[in-house]
């Protein structure tokens, strides 16, 4: 029954057992009648479960999002805190953070955040000096013993420690101070002034998958918990994703009139692979594609076997990565990590997305391709790296332009949501019901982890596919 599917938990099996409940189910999931303009109902309308109401039905049976939350700026605002602080969220690839000193400025939810690799040990901060509030640290940057404040000079230690307050508390004589400006400086007598309580404030972070994720609200499960059963799927992979085991050979920055969930929603389907990839579908099409989806907050498909079409995608064109199980070598994992982070794992090199949301129409992408050191020692490597780039950037050239068609599309008051297919659009049912958990942040499940689909996650365990079973309400 469809509580056995992902999601499906929202109709218990008492429910389904009723007399009429299907029928009741398929008239909530019809697309209403008249279309309701979100624009005059604002933000209380999202703190109402009635109006996911019809995103919460299994997915056979289920209506996508209204298009007002791609447009909404109450509602990108809502996120920022329900979605972005309160979940794990990338914030530094760990190539940017393999040295000693390294520093890394985010913005997470609104926030901006700064990394640090502290004689080994990753440490996240607020990026805020404790004087007056400025932010410390703007651009990446290396070979740091303190964090210096641009404004008045105070220094942080990379443990957050506030070690440095020229002239506020730490010459009591001001005999730093040139003479004809001591009296102008004496600005020593603070009272109950400790600098031990003016450190930087932490914010909790955790290392996975070449990432540095961080967790603003301090609430969310540790990470091995809120990503399920994806961390130890990848355990081999992990091994060369660690710091110093990355290089990062190109990057780009992509500036996208879309909202943040079109894109990571495109990313999670290969539905769309023929009308918008039309030169890789040739090489690897619709067939090729399978999903891929353990308990965990990710959704996740798989490319297998890897075809051989003469393409900067093909196997055996540089070396794998050292640590990969035998059976990875022909099959490429296309992972979206909740709540704005998707990338292509090949067996020899990734590209890896990040998004960054700007407002409820606009969004950066940084994008990055990474590989081994091994696949860089063959003879032929730049260009090889540089080929794959240039098919990657095509690629997500392509997806960046429907998804600004979608954004247009989406923006009539007249679209209140579609239908999903299950076969493709799974995942996308998956993730909105994840947007839904945290938006209305009911205390049940604001961090519920979804439980995978058995029949699709099977295969990496056996080395083999398994074609994942319709769900049973489609039968009645
Ligand atoms: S705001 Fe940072 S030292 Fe004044
Ligand atoms: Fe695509």
């Amino acid at each position: 029954m469809a509580g056995d599917w992902a999601w499906g938990e929202y109709f218990t099996p008492s429910e389904c057992m009723k007399p009429g409940a299907f029928q009741r189910r398929l008239r909530r999931a019809a697309p209403l009648a008249s279309a309701r303009c979100f624009s005059t109902q604002r933000h209380h309308r999202w703190s109402d479960p009635a109006t996911f109401e019809r995103t919460r039905l299994p997915v056979d049976e289920a209506t996508t999002l209204p298009g007002a939350v791609y447009h909404d700026e109450e509602f990108f605002s809502l996120e920022k805190n329900n979605v972005f602080q309160s979940s794990w969220v990338a914030a530094a690839e760990l190539v940017d953070l393999q040295n000693p000193g390294d520093l890394v400025p985010a913005t997470i939810g609104g926030a901006p955040v700064v990394l640090a690799n502290d004689n080994g040990t990753i440490r996240a901060f607020h990026n805020v000096c404790s004087h007056r509030g400025a932010q410390l640290i703007n651009a990446k940057c290396s070979k740091r013993r303190t964090i210096l404040c641009p404004y008045h000079r105070w220094g942080y230690a990379l443990d957050g420690r506030l070690v440095g307050t020229p002239s506020f508390d730490d010459d009591p004589d001001g005999k730093k101070v040139p003479e004809q400006l001591r009296e102008k400086f004496r600005t020593h007598h603070v009272k109950d002034f400790d600098k031990s309580k003016m450190g930087l404030k932490p914010i909790n972070v955790e290392c996975a998958l070449g990432l540095a994720f961080v967790n603003l609200s301090g609430e969310a499960p540790p990470l091995a918990e809120w990503f399920g059963d994806l961390l130890p799927q990848f355990a081999d992979f992990e091994k060369s994703l660690g710091a110093g085991k990355l290089h990062a050979t190109h990057r780009k920055t992509y500036n996208i009139d879309a909202n943040w969930k079109v894109l990571v929603e495109n990313y999670l389907e290969y539905y769309h692979l023929p009308a918008v990839h039309p030169d890789l579908c040739k090489v690897s099409g619709v067939d090729e594609h399978r999903r891929n989806q353990g308990r965990g907050m990710y959704m996740g498909f798989a490319t297998d076997p890897l075809t051989k079409g003469g393409t900067p995608l093909d196997p055996g064109r540089l070396p794998v990565f050292p640590t990969i199980a035998a059976h990875r070598t022909e099959t490429a994992y296309h992972l979206s990590l909740f709540p704005n982070t998707f990338f292509s794992l090949y067996p020899d090199a990734f590209f890896r997305v990040v998004l960054s949301p700007q407002s409820a129409g606009r969004t950066v992408e940084h994008a990055t391709l990474m590989t081994h050191a091994g696949a860089l020692s063959v003879p032929d490597a730049d260009a090889k790296m540089e080929e794959l780039f240039a098919y990657w950037d095509n690629i997500n050239t392509e997806d960046i332009d429907i998804c600004e068609v979608v954004q247009k599309g989406t923006a009539a008051p007249t679209y209140q949501g579609g239908r999903f297919s299950f076969r493709f659009e799974e995942t996308v049912h998956r993730f909105q019901n994840m947007i839904v958990d945290k938006m209305l942040a009911e205390p049940a499940n604001r961090y519920r982890i979804p439980n995978g689909d058995q029949e699709a996650t099977g295969f990496y365990e056996s080395g083999s596919w398994a074609e994942p079973k319709q769900p049973a309400t489609a039968a009645l």
